[in-house]
């Protein structure tokens, strides 16, 4: 498993996988960037030969001011729908090709229930991840006859460093039960 992130954690994550008997690698990079996903791609071929599956995970909110219509300026939008949408689109773009090559492969990109409904202070967020489900369905159909199976899932509300700096009223709305 090649573990990629813009900081250092992935490669706690590799240590983890390796001290459990696995076979991991952690590799620094920034998922909206192509470069970087091309080097990424290149390190997983030459370490397993193959990409049996692409997890998009990184994301980011906005949090140094409001995530509204009005209140959005142009480098919070750029920033949050450059990591959660585009750089979804960078990691299909970068590993179908060799999927393809290989005969199949399977992609899985994170969402969130944001992408469903309307929630307070997300709206770049709300927008890129409602991106990545549309995204998603149209990799999904470009590839079936591939072979490569594309997913994403929306979670709700999770404790992790994602949330530090978020609102806790703001919080609350992500548990309601959908409607
Ligand atoms: N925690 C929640 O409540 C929640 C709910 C729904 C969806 N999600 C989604 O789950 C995914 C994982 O988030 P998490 O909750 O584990 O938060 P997290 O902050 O722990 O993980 C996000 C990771 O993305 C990395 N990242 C940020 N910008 C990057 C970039 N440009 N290039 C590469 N890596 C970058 C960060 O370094 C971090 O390690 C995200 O896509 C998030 O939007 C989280």
């Amino acid at each position: 498993m090649v573990c990629a992130d813009i900081q250092e954690t992935g490669k706690q994550t590799a240590d983890d996988i390796v001290a459990a008997g696995g076979t991991a690698t952690a590799v620094v990079m920034d998922v909206t960037k192509a470069a970087d996903w091309d080097r990424t791609v290149a390190e997983a071929v030459r370490l397993h030969g193959t990409v049996d599956l692409l997890a998009n995970i990184a994301g980011v909110v906005a949090l140094d001011g409001p995530d509204t219509v009005v209140g959005l300026t142009e480098e919070r939008w750029d920033h949050v729908v450059g990591v959660d949408l585009k750089g979804v689109w960078l990691g299909m773009r970068a590993v179908i090709p060799t999927m393809v090559e290989q005969g199949g492969g399977r992609i899985c990109s994170v969402a969130s229930m944001a992408a469903l409904r309307g929630l307070p202070n997300l709206a770049a967020y709300s927008a890129a991840k409602g991106g990545v489900a549309a995204l998603t369905r149209q990799a999904a159909i470009e590839h079936a006859a591939d072979n490569i199976l594309v997913n994403t899932v929306a979670p709700g509300t999770i404790d992790t460093p994602i949330l530090a700096g978020v609102q806790p009223e703001h919080l609350k709305h992500s548990r309601l039960p959908m409607r």
